[in-house]
């Protein structure tokens, strides 16, 4: 074995030469891999004995692609794509042998290689879309020649993965290793070299492409397809554009095309703000206090209180986790309506083919429903979900203290109550905490983890390790009314009130929303979750918009009429003229007058005191970090991913600009727009809030 960097080694196996990638954790291909895989290609070229080269990594994965540490710094030579173009022009047959992910320029390596071959557990895909780039190293002037452009499209646009099967299916790998790796490509090379089987360069491979020329259906059709989860972003079009010029252009050239779109990606904000983000999302589980190897709690048992929506989709959370529920209700009427509700999600899973009956019957045979507390004694966990009620809350929380077991963690689902209050009902505070799921809790990947005063660490290791297991985003903060994420949210749904009274329309203030990234404004919101939703009936008045839309019956989605009309059986809104003549109306008698108002101070408004309340938790330490922040708005409330996350944005706005605007708020509006003293000591600084993370 001759090692040729500190990540790249060339070892002899006959006439086969083993060029071992060894760059923990992911072999990314970082300047020692590129450099190593340049030099070892030569090295292997020119050396008599080898005949064949076998590519294959150690550790947990092949390459998962370039190293994202990389970018943004001055790039150093050799470059990826000259690399494997050094690939292509190997006289000798190239074998790239594939487990755990080849992604990203690691697919780009594998399809510069003459052949490839596969564990069967090895997945396929190009995810730098989802980086808001396109891959940069040939994938997309080589993919759609090995597979053909429109299998190409999905792998490029979405950056979703394919499995080994799939692959093998479509042309992407040679061969299914099912033994160990190493041993059988050895043996794959072997065949190659006695079948004199002709180098394949797939930069060669013309026929699918001439096939899809003078056909711009397949893009057009593509793009459509594409529009709605493309909304706002620029990496998709570019890759379309990208694959587009593969089919349209000779290889050198449509590779010129590549770069050319790659580097405007790389040097925007959108890229900047992707790549920011995937490395936010891996540091929220590294919590400074809580060691890496802090015993975890076993956890084979849980228990849910409360069957309505938030109970009945954290269950089914963990039974698709394969952990066993208890589900407890008042009565046998809410439970059963409950368990029906669950079953009926995963019949419409099924009914879509996501799922098969059987799985739906194994998943229900794994709920127990009961209507006795008593029934959680052996639950390793306990997840409350009942109505916000701090009594009723108190009172589960003490009887639950008497039913658990030792060593079980007791956890509320409250969205704004203090858990250290609830925690004090126990006599094992440091087994309580807070576990704030969002809703539709089988969906929604964001989970808050409130830390209470007393909540030990390995109580909150395990809920983050289990977060993980039921493939939840688990951000912890520390008790404040409303956490880190509606605490800030409640800043934009107090500003889009004030100024639909001070003179803009709901369709005004959406639109704005909207147009920045999120999939819908405060008004369809508030129409989607319920506009009754804390409205007290008995006392109501016509005090507030609220109190007037629900004397009205005004619902929202859920009876057809709110900020907007609804048609049966549709969620699109509709204009209802006559609920903007009744805010100006109500607004005029509240002693408004009425405005022309801005859409940059719609926008202002709206989100610069969610980055000013942000900066307040931070001051407060409710959260960890900005970055953790973040993870919150762009998993709980829709950021759009390519503006980062509120903190993100606020840097990139320039945090100076941000308090300057905020003072002017303050000066016309009052003390809601106080600015953050950590803002004003940032400002003060000249740092951003990136430094703190
Ligand atoms: N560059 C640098 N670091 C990377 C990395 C990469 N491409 N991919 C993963 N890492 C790091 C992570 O930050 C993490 O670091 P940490 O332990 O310090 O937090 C560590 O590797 C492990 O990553 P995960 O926690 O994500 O581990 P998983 O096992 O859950 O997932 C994975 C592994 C599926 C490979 C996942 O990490 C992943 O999807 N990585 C990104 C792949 C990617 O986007 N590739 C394209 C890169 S761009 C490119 O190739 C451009 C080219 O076309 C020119």
């Amino acid at each position: 074995m001759v090692a040729i960097t500190e990540a790249v080694s060339l070892e002899k196996q006959g006439e086969i030469g083993m060029l071992w990638i060894d760059n923990p954790p992911v072999n990314a291909l970082g300047h020692p891999v590129r450099k190593g895989m340049a030099d070892g290609i030569e090295m292997a070229e020119k050396d008599d004995e080898i005949r064949a080269i076998v590519v294959i990594c150690k550790g947990r994965t092949f390459c998962a692609g370039a190293d994202i540490r990389e970018f943004g710094k001055p790039p150093k030579e050799p470059h990826l794509p000259d690399v494997l173009n050094r690939f292509d022009q190997c006289k000798k047959p190239i074998i790239s042998a594939i487990h755990g992910t080849a992604f990203g320029g690691g697919l780009e390596t594998a399809l510069s290689s003459h052949f490839r071959v596969a564990v069967p557990t090895a997945q396929f895909g190009l995810p730098e879309v989802k980086l808001g780039l396109l891959p940069g190293a040939g994938g997309t002037q080589r993919l759609p020649r090995l597979i053909g452009p429109q299998k190409a499209l999905p792998l490029v646009a979405t950056g979703n993965p394919i499995n080994a099967e799939k692959a093998l299916e479509e042309g992407l790998v040679d061969e299914i290793i099912n033994g160990d790796l190493a041993d059988g490509a050895v043996d794959f090379a072997k065949r190659v070299l006695a079948e004199k089987r002709p180098l394949v360069r797939v930069r060669d491979m013309n026929d699918r492409i001439d096939q899809a020329r003078n056909k711009p259906e397949i893009f057009d059709d593509y793009r459509k397809q594409l529009a709605k989860r493309a909304r706002g972003f620029e990496a998709p079009e570019a890759c379309v554009k990208a694959v587009e010029a593969a089919v349209e252009k000779p290889f050198e050239d449509g590779l010129a095309v590549e770069r050319a779109l790659f580097e405007k990606l790389m040097s925007g904000s959108q890229s900047a703000a992707q790549r920011y983000y995937f490395f936010a999302e891996r540091q929220v589980a590294k919590i400074p206090d809580i060691p890496k190897d802090t015993p975890l709690i076993d956890i084979k048992k849980v228990g849910v209180i409360g069957a309505g929506t938030m109970g009945g989709g954290i269950t089914m959370n963990f039974v698709n986790a394969g952990i066993p529920v208890t589900l407890v209700e008042a009565k046998q009427e809410f439970l059963d309506r409950g368990l029906g509700v669950i079953r009926k999600n995963y019949d419409i899973s099924a009914s879509r083919g996501k799922m098969t009956a059987e799985e739906v019957d194994s998943r229900m045979g794994l709920i127990t429903g009961t209507t006795s507390m008593e029934d959680l004694a052996d639950a390793d966990l306990v997840i409350e979900a009942v109505y916000e009620n701090m009594n009723l809350k108190k009172e589960i929380f003490a009887k639950l203290d008497n039913i658990c077991k030792d060593g079980a963690i007791l956890a509320t689902n409250t969205s704004y109550l203090d858990v250290n209050e609830i925690a004090a009902q126990t006599k094992r505070p440091e087994y309580v905490l807070g576990l704030h799921f969002f809703s539709p809790a089988n969906v929604m990947r964001l989970l808050e983890i409130v830390r209470a005063e007393k909540t030990s660490i390995p109580v909150l290791a395990t809920s983050i390790a289990i977060a993980k297991k039921i493939k939840k985003i688990a951000v912890v903060v520390r008790v404040c009314h409303g956490f880190a994420g509606n605490r800030m949210f409640a800043q934009r749904k107090r500003e889009a009130e004030k100024l639909i009274m001070e003179g803009a329309l709901p369709s005004q203030v959406d639109k704005v929303i909207y147009d920045f990234g999120f999939p819908m404004g405060p008004f369809a919101l508030a129409d989607l979750i319920g506009i009754d939703l804390g409205w007290d009936k008995d006392n109501s008045n016509s005090r507030t918009m609220q109190e007037v839309l629900c004397e009205q019956g005004r619902f929202g989605q859920k009876n057809g009429r709110g900020f907007y009309n609804y048609e049966e059986g549709s969620r699109a809104p509709k204009p209802a003229p006559e609920i903007d003549e009744l805010i100006i109306e109500f607004s005029k008698k509240k002693g408004y007058i009425r405005r022309e108002i801005s859409d940059e101070e719609i926008l202002q408004r709206c989100i610069y005191p969610i980055i000013n309340e942000g900066a307040k938790i931070l001051e407060e330490k409710i959260a960890v970090r900005p970055s953790d922040l973040d993870v919150i708005w762009v998993n709980g409330y829709g950021w759009p991913v390519y503006r980062g996350g509120p903190m993100f944005y606020a840097d990139l706005v320039g945090l100076d600009k941000i308090l300057e605007v905020l003072k002017k708020f303050q000066a016309e509006h009052g003390d809601d727009f106080r600015p953050a003293a950590l803002l004003e000591q940032l400002v003060k600084e000249g740092r951003n809030f990136s430094s703190l993370n």
